[in-house]
């Protein structure tokens, strides 16, 4: 027998297959709602009962789901908000993307420890030349991204101290999730999302599912190429840490430039622990990162680093009870 922890590293790509195709088939949708044994739940959704069974089985041993002695399968209550496909916090999306997308790139690792990243990125297309190569991509890449940032952002936003602010500028800031979440809590505010011209008919989208004319806009640029609209407050959700320190600090002094006196900065992304032994999933998407992008991971330190050789000052780093965290700095 392998120690717990082992093993569980050892059989997780079993469970991350399961997981998939339980949320991609409708299986947790329905167990969030009812529970139901094999032969039930594989009648419904039309799919084949002995596969359905073995995935069932694994799913049971690895804890996220129970079964009950008449043989009915459900999710437990914590699960159900990860889980259920109608919770804001569900994991679908995300793990969409990991089986279509990073789980294709992990084999790279392999060229990179010999070869080094550059040698093997180098015959590769860019990472959003793929991500948005079909409607279909697209689409399944800005729902996994409004998944992983509209909750949490709704946490994040009264920390960000938006009150007085009339505008802000979110950078890659994908179909709008945190500047949604930024616009429902702040009456008076106008937001941006700048974003390649693909993000376009999504935010689009956006505006109109949420009422947001008036308030919403969208820039399409590129954030290598271009400089920033003229702003209060400028965004970076989840950007810094797709590149190097030195196209952190480029895109930061762009920042600087298109914020107004007294505006400020806001990064929003995962945080290592000041000694780098965590968190799990930090540590995790600081790998996914290298092989999705050119970025890295970082301590809320590193980030302070980088503000201040941007020439932002007062730097605050403000924790979530989630993945995503603060940090803040302003133009004096
Ligand atoms: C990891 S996603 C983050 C999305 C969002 N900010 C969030 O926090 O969920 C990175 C975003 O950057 C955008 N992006 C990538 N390269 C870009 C570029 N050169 N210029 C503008 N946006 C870019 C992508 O379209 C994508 O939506």
């Amino acid at each position: 027998m392998l120690p717990k922890v082992l093993e569980e590293a050892v059989y997780g790509v079993y469970a991350t297959t399961a997981l998939h195709l339980a949320d991609k088939h409708g299986v947790f949708g329905l167990l969030a709602t009812q529970g139901a044994p094999t032969d039930k739940i594989a009648a419904e959704l039309g799919l084949d009962e002995e596969t359905l069974d073995r995935l069932l089985l694994l799913l049971d041993s690895f804890g996220v789901i129970e079964r009950d002695e008449r043989g009915a399968y459900r999710l437990p209550a914590e699960m159900v908000p990860f889980l259920d496909p109608r919770s804001a916090r569900s994991v679908g999306g995300f793990l969409n993307h990991v089986m279509n997308s990073t789980l294709a790139r992990l084999p790279q690792l392999d060229g990179y420890l010999t070869a080094g990243k550059s040698a093997v990125d180098a015959a590769l297309p860019a990472p959003f030349d793929v991500m948005y190569r079909t409607p279909k991509l697209t689409e399944e890449f800005l729902a996994a991204m409004w998944e992983l940032t509209y909750d949490v952002s709704r946490e994040l936003v009264p920390r960000c101290g938006l009150d007085g602010v009339g505008h802000l500028v979110d950078i890659g800031g994908a179909s709008g999730p945190f500047c949604v979440a930024a616009l429902e809590a702040t009456p008076g505010l106008r937001a941006t999302v700048f974003e390649l011209p693909e993000v376009g008919p999504y935010v689009a989208d956006t505006v109109e599912k949420y009422g947001l004319q008036g308030r919403l806009d969208f820039a399409a640029g590129d954030f290598h190429r271009d400089e920033f609209p003229p702003t209060e407050c400028v965004a970076f959700g989840y950007i810094l840490s797709g590149w190097t320190d030195e196209t952190g600090l480029e895109l930061l002094r762009k920042a600087h430039r298109a914020c107004a006196d007294g505006g400020r900065v806001l990064i929003m992304d995962r945080l290592f622990d000041d000694d780098r032994r965590g968190p799990l999933p930090t540590a995790v998407m600081n790998l996914s990162m290298h092989v999705e992008a050119k970025g890295r991971h970082r301590t809320a330190a590193e980030y302070t680093g980088l503000l201040e050789s941007a020439g932002f000052t007062d730097c605050q780093v403000h924790r979530s009870t989630q993945d995503k965290q603060l940090v803040i700095g302003f133009k004096r």
